[in-house]
């Protein structure tokens, strides 16, 4: 597993698909070969980027408080210390050397193009095998750059990095102080409603084939498509990410789409975007089915979101690779359309299982908690429509809120039945109608203790001893009404 990992990570700085993306891969990237015979070996990467941190804000005192010869001292590779065979993959040995954008020239004005020193200020970490760069106070206009591996690019409080209005796909991560990467999507929003664009926008961030990635204080704004994009990553920690797009007029500006990733967390965030939140993902119909790369073991906790036009957490609809063990957790949903959703349909194939929500609050929503097991929408007419997903052993835990339309719409089906929902300690306020606002068909599962809005008869009811009150005979009727 982790030697796939690592050609994986070894793949991600030549795919072309990384083209835009902040590319921060394993420590075991470079060859094989050259790897069997090595004495030294970094730390597990996971630790050299906590490092790299906390030196981090050590140095943007020193280095704004002091001097700048503290920079350079790095400026120079660092002796060898040790066989040379493996120095040609460019690990330090010492401490990582850190930049200041403004040493190849770049110019925070806001208008100066500066793509040229990312440019070189990264491939100079690149020769060196990893190490800093740090974006100080400034507007930094730019087109779409790669990063490279062991790097850390760190943004000072009041930096800004802004994408050209004009480039193809767009910019790159991540974290620092506070500072903000800026798509200025507007024009693609534009373009793209007025189907001028002949290709998909870009992500304004997309991290692909890499592992131990840290993305931490940092806002990211006005994307021109999904804002934060992981593909086929592992080890993946989002703190702290303020996550800024119009709530409407700005199309698929999604927060964080985890996709085919495996040890995921998100945590403390803020996001107020044009589509969902946050949505999980592992592939689309056939073609994820044979990429075969589930999304697991995935953590969301203390995030506040708003998606007016969309949902809060989403997993799928292009769930093709399988998603599992998800836990999401003390999440505020307010001003949205959706609260938290699972969507999939025939063709997809694979699973959606062990899915934990607990202690969500739902907040002037449309639909709180949704299943949508009919979601036709197929990259062309190759997808098997035998493929059938299976969903089930989702468990609801805690569910709060006021002003909720229909706080529950499970709607399986013959083919796609959900199985085993558990609905524990819920409370939502409901905004006029009383009945038929806990929606469902096809599905089988319980409820435990006292749920309010009364639950569908689709469910079996238990007491808080979890003891048998009413077995349910109903499974398969349907209580669905998208009049409301
Ligand atoms: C990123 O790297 C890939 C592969 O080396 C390359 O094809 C692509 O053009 C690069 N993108 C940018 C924006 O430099
Ligand atoms: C985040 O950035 C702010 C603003 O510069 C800074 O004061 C704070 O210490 C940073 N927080 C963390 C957890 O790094
Ligand atoms: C980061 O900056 C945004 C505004 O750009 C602000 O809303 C947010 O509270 C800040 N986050 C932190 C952790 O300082
Ligand atoms: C899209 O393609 C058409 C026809 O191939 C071309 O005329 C047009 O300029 C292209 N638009 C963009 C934005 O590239
Ligand atoms: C992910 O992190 C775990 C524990 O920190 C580590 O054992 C594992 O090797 C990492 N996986 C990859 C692919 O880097
Ligand atoms: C999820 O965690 C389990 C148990 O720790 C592990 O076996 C599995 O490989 C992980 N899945 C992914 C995709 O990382
Ligand atoms: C529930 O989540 C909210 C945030 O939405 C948090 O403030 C609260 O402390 C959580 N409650 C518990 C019991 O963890
Ligand atoms: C639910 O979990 C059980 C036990 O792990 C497993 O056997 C079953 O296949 C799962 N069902 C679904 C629908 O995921
Ligand atoms: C139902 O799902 C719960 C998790 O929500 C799991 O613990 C339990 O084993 C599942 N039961 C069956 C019969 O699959
Ligand atoms: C409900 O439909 C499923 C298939 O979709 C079937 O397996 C199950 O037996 C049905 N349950 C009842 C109670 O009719």
């Amino acid at each position: 597993m982790l030697e796939t990992a690592a050609a994986a990570a070894a793949a991600s700085a030549s795919s072309p698909r990384a083209a835009a993306a902040a590319v921060v891969s394993s420590p075991r990237r470079g060859g094989a070969a050259a790897h069997h015979h090595r004495q030294w070996s970094p730390p597990p990467f996971r630790a050299c980027l906590v490092v790299l941190w906390l030196v981090g804000f050590g140095f943007v005192i020193l280095w704004q408080g002091t001097s700048v010869g503290r920079v350079r001292l790095y400026t120079r590779p660092p002796m060898p210390k040790r066989a040379a065979a493996s120095l040609s993959l460019g690990q330090w040995v010492a401490s990582p050397p850190v930049y200041d954008l403004r040493e190849f020239g770049a110019v925070g004005d806001g208008r100066t193009v500066n793509t040229a020193a990312f440019e070189s200020a990264i491939s100079a970490i690149a020769e060196r095998g990893g190490g800093r760069l740090t974006v100080p106070a400034g507007r930094w206009l730019t087109a779409p750059f790669n990063l490279t591996s062991h790097m850390t690019l760190f943004l000072a409080a009041g930096a800004e990095i802004l994408g050209i209005q004009v480039s193809s796909d767009l910019v790159s991560n991540k974290f620092g102080h506070n500072g903000t990467i800026n798509g200025q999507g507007q024009s693609w929003w534009v373009k793209f409603r007025r189907k001028l664009l002949n290709h998909t926008r870009g992500p304004l961030v997309q991290l692909m084939r890499s592992s131990d990635i840290i993305i931490s204080n940092i806002t990211l704004r006005d994307s021109p498509f999904w804002t934060l994009h992981t593909y086929d990553c592992k080890n993946v920690t989002i703190s702290e990410t303020t996550i800024l797009a119009p709530i409407a007029g700005a199309p698929n500006t999604d927060g964080i789409d985890p996709d085919s990733c495996g040890n995921v967390v998100i945590k403390n965030c803020y996001i107020s975007v044009g589509d969902d939140g946050i949505a999980i993902k592992s592939g689309w119909d056939q073609y994820g089915i044979a990429y075969g790369r589930p999304s697991a073991n995935i953590t969301i906790q203390n995030v506040v979101i708003r998606s007016m036009v969309s949902a809060g957490v989403s997993i799928g609809s292009e769930m093709s690779g399988g998603v599992s063990n998800v836990l999401v957790e003390n999440v505020h949903v307010w001003d949205s359309r959706r609260g938290v959703r699972i969507k999939t349909a025939p063709g997809r194939g694979a699973y959606v299982t062990n899915v934990m929500y607990r202690n969500i609050t739902l907040e002037n929503v449309r639909v709180g908690i949704v299943i949508k097991t009919d979601y036709n929408e197929h990259p062309d007419e190759g997808f098997d429509p035998k493929a059938v997903p299976t969903i089930g052993n989702i468990s609801y835990t805690s569910i709060h809120g006021h002003r909720v339309r229909v706080p529950v719409r499970i709607q399986g089906s013959a083919e796609i039945p959900v199985k085993n929902v558990t609905f524990h300690d819920m409370s939502i306020g409901i905004v006029d109608k009383k009945h038929h606002v806990f929606q469902c068909s096809f599905v089988q599962g319980q409820v435990i203790g006292y749920v309010f809005p009364v639950p569908c008869k689709n469910l079996d009811l238990y007491d808080e001893r979890r003891e048998l009150v009413k077995q349910s005979t109903l499974q398969n009727i349907s209580d669905i009404d998208y009049s409301f």
